[in-house]
């Protein structure tokens, strides 16, 4: 019997022999083009079915594969996350759909978080690049390839702005700023879902994690959320109002209580913002576990009022704790959980899998894989985001670029890492497929010009047995260039540092390295703002390359050596050290500002100076207020002047919109790109407004010697705030604006808007 007949078949009789079912439309499920289909399940649905259809599990729960397909055959799991290969995967949506009473597919969830099989930079380093385009590309890519192995569903991408680099999870992350992870939030969703989410080749993609994740206290994962509704409002639900607009099909909550209620929990939060203000009308799932998580939180006393809370709150599906399966259908029977509400849960979710067209063409076409995988398309996209994602720090005396042919000392515990240079959450990558630092560098540059000592064999490595290895390859050397760094299983999930400097004996690996008097290249693989400033002095340049993946090797030789130009800016501040967080260039102004006129250094107040805090500022006596390298800060080989700020009016209405041009020039001698940014600050308002604002940036590309004028555009949705309501205003008054290199630069005009 064929699918559609056999569905069809259902459809009719069921609902004959199993009337008892019968559920009512209820008011909340939505309506959308497949809800005739939707409730048409809905009403032959027994409640086990709905409840099942609202639980995900891994295959690790099961002792063995075959009592996966048992609880498949009987109708007890909606989703499973974790199962890849196409033959495998379309086995278990067989069984699904000839095997279970009404022949609803599975939906296959992984974590496809910045690639599949071919692996681009981490999503930090994707944000570095300013670049949508090829973000999107990357994840269309990243689509493709897990589709080809069965799975419809990534857990990505995450856009919790954090401002906090001793979060391990600041990998998986956008930065610090709203403006980039609704960038970042948009390209990638576009990316995995297409236009058609019915198309093969695309995945559903699920905005993480609702919300504020980001915040935890300390850096310290999963740790307490403390967010006033004006931060939350202003800072972290932006991304995610732009990730429903961008149509993702899915919302994951967080781990973390807010405010004293667990996100999970959070029923203001996802009925009412995300739901009803955002619009969401695709399924919401909990992060792994975290419904059972709130009995640990302190907020529900057991599994049964987890389960009640969280399908309160709005949660549609339970990832791997089973408090739905076990409680739902008691809590329904005793009238503390309403039919409507799993109803429209599981309406929510039958709704994706609709839309990705699972009904229609449930399985995977087995041969796609072999061609899709790691293709040389994939290949070089991967390579020119890894490139367009690393930034040059310094470069002092034009350093770099090296000629060819320059007889280089490769060293460093990252230069040949096939699996390090990948980075967090890279299930399905493959070391096998990864291009390193020494294999471009014997390629682009031969092997006579390359001295291999890598000095420490993994980044923590305190054996300091390879350092002669290293002198050796440095006296045979014109240039040292050491690729540095932290292995990529000390960023990511659970791996927050209290410490950010270089970990092992790295440091003493460049203090060897620059002994030696011959220049010195660092190159930085991490998944995080690691501590410079106890290293940034020994080297002559420095380039961040974050974790690149596969193509590292390529794309770092590739600017290396000159063939292309680096172009990254800084999605994060890079704080001097860690008493120094949070610091991020968007701060509210103090009322006593430090200025570097005003600041006092530790070793400038005299012995028993008279205490007192006049003409005190808001600084730390040993690091000051800056911080080591600034938010949209990032070098070129060439160099660009910024010229000419003019602004076409200097008072609007609030309904009007503002032109604000600059003229940009590259005096430098290499075909670049510069990443412009536009900056605002609304100087006087009913809450105090940072003292900076990203509201736009481009990337534009100059010869030598070109100029061309940028023009931005800026409106009333970019000139005014969230109130702690989460109402939306624009308030008359001054404001400043910046076209500018980073945010502690830039050409400065004024304007305001009239009453
Ligand atoms: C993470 C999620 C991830 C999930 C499934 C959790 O530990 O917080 O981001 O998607 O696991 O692997």
């Amino acid at each position: 019997m064929t699918r559609v007949f056999k569905l069809a078949l259902i459809l009719l009789i069921v609902p004959i022999i199993f009337g008892a079912c019968k559920a009512e439309k209820a008011a909340s499920v939505h309506d959308n083009q497949y809800a005739n289909e939707i409730q048409n399940l809905l009403r032959q649905m027994t409640i086990e079915e709905k409840i099942a259809q609202m639980s995900q599990v891994d295959p690790g729960f099961y002792q063995s594969a075959d009592a996966l397909k048992e609880a498949i055959r009987n109708d007890e799991i909606g989703s499973i996350l974790n199962v890849t290969g196409a033959e495998n995967v379309n086995e278990l949506q067989r069984i699904a759909i000839e095997e279970s009473r009404l022949g609803i597919p599975l939906i296959i969830g992984r974590d496809v978080i910045h690639g599949f099989r071919t692996i681009f930079p981490i999503p930090l380093g994707m944000a570095a690049s300013w670049n949508e385009e090829l973000v999107r590309e990357s994840a269309a890519i990243a689509a493709k390839e897990a589709a080809s192995v069965g799975i419809n569903w990534t857990f990505a991408p995450m856009i919790d702005v954090t401002r906090d680099p001793r979060w391990g999870r600041i990998a998986e992350s956008a930065g610090e700023d709203p403006l980039l992870n609704s960038m970042v939030a948009r390209a990638m969703i576009h990316g995995f879902q297409g236009d058609d989410l019915s198309n093969p080749l695309t995945i559903a993609a699920c905005a993480k994690h609702f919300v504020g994740y980001g915040a935890a206290e300390g850096g310290r994962d999963y740790n307490n959320t403390p967010i006033p509704d004006y931060y939350l409002h202003n800072l972290f639900l932006p991304p995610f109002r732009e990730a429903v607009n961008a149509g993702a099909a899915t919302v994951m909550t967080a781990f973390n209580e807010i405010n004293g209620i667990p996100a999970t929990g959070h029923k203001h939060n996802i009925r009412q913002i995300l739901r009803k203000e955002y619009g969401f009308n695709g399924f919401i799932v909990s992060d792994w576990a975290s419904i059972e998580e709130m009995i640990v939180h302190g907020y529900s006393a057991d599994g049964k009022q987890a389960a009640q809370q969280a399908l309160e709150a709005g949660v549609d599906m339970e990832m791997a704790s089973r408090t739905y399966t076990d409680n739902l259908k008691q809590l329904l029977d005793e009238g503390k959980v309403k039919m409507e509400w799993i109803d429209e849960a599981v309406a929510n979710i039958l709704y994706v899998k609709f839309q990705l067209g699972l009904f229609e063409n449930p399985y995977v076409d087995v041969s796609l894989a072999d061609s899709l995988l790691v293709h040389p398309q994939h290949l070089e996209v991967a390579k020119k985001l890894a490139e367009e994602s690393v930034v040059l720090l310094k470069n002092e005396q034009n350093t770099l670029p090296l000629k060819k042919g320059t007889k280089v000392a490769l060293i460093g515990p990252l230069a040949h890492q096939p699996y390090e240079q990948l980075g967090t959450w890279i299930f399905d990558g493959d070391e096998n497929d990864s291009q390193t630092v020494l294999d471009a560098f014997i390629e682009f540059n031969g092997s006579n010009n390359t001295h291999f000592a890598e000095g420490l064999k993994y980044s923590r490595d305190q054996s300091t047995t390879g350092f002669s290895d290293v002198s050796r390859a440095i006296a045979q050397s014109d240039v040292v260039v050491a690729i540095v760094g932290e292995e990529s299983i000390l960023s990511g999930e659970a791996k927050t540092l209290a410490e950010l400097k270089l970990p092992g004996k790295q440091e003493e690996l460049l203090v060897l390295a620059a002994s030696k008097g011959k220049p010195v290249i660092m190159v930085v693989m991490a998944g995080r703002p690691t501590g410079l400033l106890q290293t940034q002095h020994l080297a002559d340049a420095i380039l961040y390359a974050w974790h690149p993946g596969t193509m590292a090797g390529p794309a770092l030789a590739n600017l290396i050596f000159g063939n292309s130009v680096p172009s990254g800016k800084l999605p994060v501040t890079f704080p001097k050290g860690e008493g120094q967080i949070p610091i991020y260039y968007a701060h509210n102004m103090s009322g006593r500002p430090a200025t570097a006129d005003n600041w006092v250094h530790i070793d400038d107040i005299p012995v028993q100076a008279v205490q007192h805090s006049l003409g005190n500022t808001n600084h730390s006596l040993d690091y000051g207020f800056t911080p080591l390298y600034p938010f949209g800060y990032g070098l070129s080989y060439s160099s660009f002047e910024y010229s000419n700020i003019e602004i076409s009016d200097n008072q609007i209405q609030v309904s009007e919109t503002l032109t604000v041009t600059a003229t940009i020039k590259n005096t430098g001698e290499y075909t670049a790109n510069e990443i412009v940014q536009l900056y605002i600050r609304d100087l006087s308002a009913s809450y105090v407004r940072p003292v900076r604002e990203l509201k736009n940036y481009q990337k534009i590309e100059l010869q030598p010697g070109e100029s061309k004028q940028v023009n931005f555009t800026l409106d009333k949705s970019d000139l005014g705030f969230y109130k702690p309501d989460g109402t939306y205003i624009v308030e008359p008054g001054k404001f400043n604006v910046w076209i500018a290199e980073h945010a502690e630069t830039g050409l400065m005009a004024e304007f305001e808007i009239s009453e």
